[in-house]
Parts: structure tokens; C-alpha cells; sequence
């Protein structure tokens, strides 16, 4: 009989259900442990925290793969670390990325300067513009990295097509897939050969952690993995066992953010002092055909533009009392931030504006609170603006 496959609250959960025995611990404990004891004489893998084989990194690097419908997976110190080392195990001194403009902005720093350091250049396509892709692939090209849904605008991209051209040239697709988590979108599934989290966001959950993750085939896993030993981005037992703690309930959580991104979404549009409100749920999104038929949920980021601009924004900030102003995203509480002074500083104004984030864009992380008390605070915030 053919395996039944497990659905994506059991995979968060359990991982691969093996044989228990008794007095096994029903929860992991946490192996604090920077070594382990070798066998004398030579050994096929010497344990070491910093080689990413500790036994809470290898639970979390199953459980993600698991969800993803990966072959492996591999945890690191922050999600700029895993993007990083995912693209360094592709690319050489001599060849060319593609990426999507629409990316958050340390990750566009690292391509403009931190690559262009090491001899790898990086050109930007708006993805609105399909042709630009083909027409900016050279003969050195060896990956394509784009994230979806987008950081802050929300905007969803075709993988479908993304990976047929990928393919057809020989290239790696990557995806940064934080916002979406795998509850929402498995990239794979639509032709990406390579996914990377921020697991400081939706898969930890909690906004406690720092730490990255990407999903791959075993071989590329293990490429990323000799490079990590080195350049020593493992992530620390302890972190590991609070990311494992929050994975479990990644799919209620991710449910639930869904169930109140639309309501919050919905209620904003039909605010006087709101000029645009971005979120995928929403018809009047660009995306919202291909979210409908792509996403498993919309998810709870949303972008507010206010009509009173920039001193809108302020003031509505300052009323605030439940949602926080703060970075980040994807915990369990609701959080605002305004991308210009923070994902998006490394931006000029203009690069901002080219990608949809006028001076006063508010970016919502829509926390598990009651729907109810967010709108109320929203409501108090919009008085002011
Ligand atoms: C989409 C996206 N990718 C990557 C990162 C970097 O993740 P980390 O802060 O865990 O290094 C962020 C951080 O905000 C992000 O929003």
C-alpha cells in the first residue's frame, strides 16, 4: 500500500512519525552541546554544532524539509546568512545573477555591494516588466532569485513561468518565501529548485530568534552545508529548540494570520483616510487572481498608504497602543513598521518609489490578537492621522 502523505499541521508537528519507545521524551530535549564524542580513528561525521549535524538542528532541518516537500534542509544564524550561503553555493567569481527588484533591502545590498565585491554581478528586472527577464539573461547568467509574495507591497509572482525559463536556460531559481511560510505556498511545487526563509519571522513565530533556513535538493543542501562549516552561520542548539517549539504550531498560527489579514485588509479599504491598502486578499490588488489560484491564504502583512502622507502616517503611529512599532514580522503580535527607515533604508528615494513604497507606507504585521481589538486600534490610529 502506497504511504499515505501526512498534511501540513502533522508535518509541522512530527516530522517523519517513527517508532517510539517508552520514556522516550514526548518533547526534544535541548542537546546545549558544542561536540560530541568521536569514535577513535577516522569517521564518516564528526558531530559539531558548527557542521549543522547537533541533533536539534538535524529535527528542525527534517521537520522543513518535510513541509516544503524538500529533499533536505538546512537552519542557519539568520535569514541574511542563509541567503548568503544559498547563492554562494551557486555562483562563482565571473557570473551573473538576476533578481527581482522587488526584494528586501539588506538582501538587495548584499547583490549591489557585498557580491559585486566578489566578482559576481547582479542585474535588477522589475517583474512587471515579464520580457526584462529573458532580455537581461547573459551567457554567464547561473540564477534567478526573486521573492513572493513581496516585501512590503505584497505583490505575488508567477513561478510557473519564472521556473520554465529557469529551466530552459539551465539556471537556479531561488525564492525567498518568509512571507508566504509553507503553509501558504511550497514554491517547489512551481518550479523553484530552492527556497530560503527568514525562520525569524513566520516559522519561529514568536520574534525571539534570529535564524534562516533554505530547502533544496540533498546535494545542493549539503554544498550549502561544507560552505556554512567554514563561513560559520550554524545556528545554536537552544535557538533550535525554540524554532521547533514555534514550527508545531506554524499552521494554526499561519490560519489564523490568514483570518485576520482579510478582515483587517477589508475593514482599512473602507476607510476614508486610507488611500490604498496592498494585500493579495483584496480585488483591488494587482495579484489577487494569481494569489486566489497560487496561495493557500493571503497571509497577515498588509500595506496601508494614508491620505494624509508621511505626517498621516506619524500621527497614526503615535496613537497606536496595541500594535507595536518595531521591525520584523510574523509573530504573535501585531506590528508596524514603515520600510522607508527600515527593510527598505538602503533604498534612495527613488528606488523606493519605483517599487511601489511612497514616503509614508505603513507595513502592518497583523499579530494573533483579537481581529477585533486591532480594528479598534487601527480605528484610534486613523482618528489621529
Ligand atoms: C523577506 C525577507 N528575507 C530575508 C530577511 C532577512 O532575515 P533575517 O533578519 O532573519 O536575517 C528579511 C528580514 O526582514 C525579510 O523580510
Amino acid at each position: 500500500m502506497r504511504r499515505r502523505r501526512s498534511g501540513l499541521s502533522t508535518r509541522a508537528i512530527h516530522g517523519d512519525v517513527g517508532p517510539r519507545t517508552v520514556a522516550q521524551p514526548v518533547a526534544a530535549p535541548i542537546y546545549q552541546s558544542s561536540t560530541f564524542v568521536s569514535p577513535f580513528g577516522p569517521t564518516d561525521e564528526v558531530l559539531y554544532t558548527r557542521y549543522g549535524n547537533n541533533p536539534n538542528q538535524r529535527r528542525l532541518a527534517s521537520r522543513l524539509a518535510h513541509l516544503e516537500g524538500a529533499q533536505a534542509a538546512i537552519f542557519l544564524a539568520s535569514g541574511m546568512g542563509a541567503t548568503a550561503l544559498a547563492h554562494l553555493a551557486v555562483l562563482q567569481p565571473g557570473d551573473h545573477l538576476l533578481s527581482s527588484e522587488w526584494i528586501y533591502g539588506g538582501t538587495r545590498r548584499l547583490f549591489a555591494e557585498e557580491f559585486a565585491r566578489l566578482g559576481i554581478e547582479t542585474s535588477f528586472v522589475n517583474p512587471d516588466r515579464q520580457r526584462q527577464w529573458r532580455i537581461k539573461l547573459r551567457k554567464n547568467t547561473r540564477a534567478i532569485f526573486v521573492e513572493t509574495p513581496t516585501n512590503p507591497v505584497m505583490r505575488v509572482l508567477d513561478l510557473g513561468w519564472l521556473g520554465a525559463l529557469a529551466k530552459a536556460e539551465g539556471v537556479a531559481l531561488l525564492v525567498d518565501s518568509t512571507f508566504a511560510s509553507p503553509i501558504n505556498f511550497r514554491p517547489l511545487e512551481h518550479g523553484a529548485d530552492i527556497v530560503i526563509h527568514s525562520v525569524t519571522k513566520y516559522l519561529n513565530g514568536h520574534s525571539d530568534v534570529i535564524a534562516g533556513a533554505v530547502a533544496a535538493s540533498a546535494a545542493f543542501v549539503e554544498e550549502i552545508r561544507s560552505r556554512m562549516k567554514v563561513w560559520g552561520q550554524a545556528l545554536d542548539p537552544h535557538c533550535a529548540w525554540l524554532i521547533e517549539r514555534g514550527l508545531k504550531t506554524l499552521a494554526v498560527r499561519v490560519a489564523r494570520h490568514n483570518e485576520t489579514g482579510l478582515r483587517v485588509a477589508s475593514w482599512l479599504e473602507t476607510q476614508p483616510k486610507v488611500r490604498r491598502v496592498h494585500y493579495p486578499g483584496l480585488p483591488s490588488h494587482p495579484d489577487h487572481a494569481l494569489a486566489a489560484r497560487t496561495l493557500n491564504g493571503f497571509g497577515g502583512m498588509v500595506g496601508v498608504e494614508l491620505a494624509g502622507g508621511p505626517r498621516a502616517a506619524r500621527r497614526c503611529l503615535k496613537a497606536l497602543r496595541l500594535i507595536t512599532h518595531a521591525p520584523s514580522l510574523g509573530g504573535v503580535e501585531s506590528l508596524v513598521s514603515e520600510p522607508r527607515f527600515t527593510s527598505h533604508a538602503g533604498l534612495t528615494p527613488q528606488q523606493r518609489a519605483a517599487a511601489g513604497i511612497p514616503d509614508g507606507f505603513l507595513r502592518f504585521s497583523l499579530g494573533l490578537e483579537d481581529a477585533d481589538d486591532l480594528i479598534a486600534d487601527l480605528a484610534r490610529g486613523l482618528a489621529a492621522a
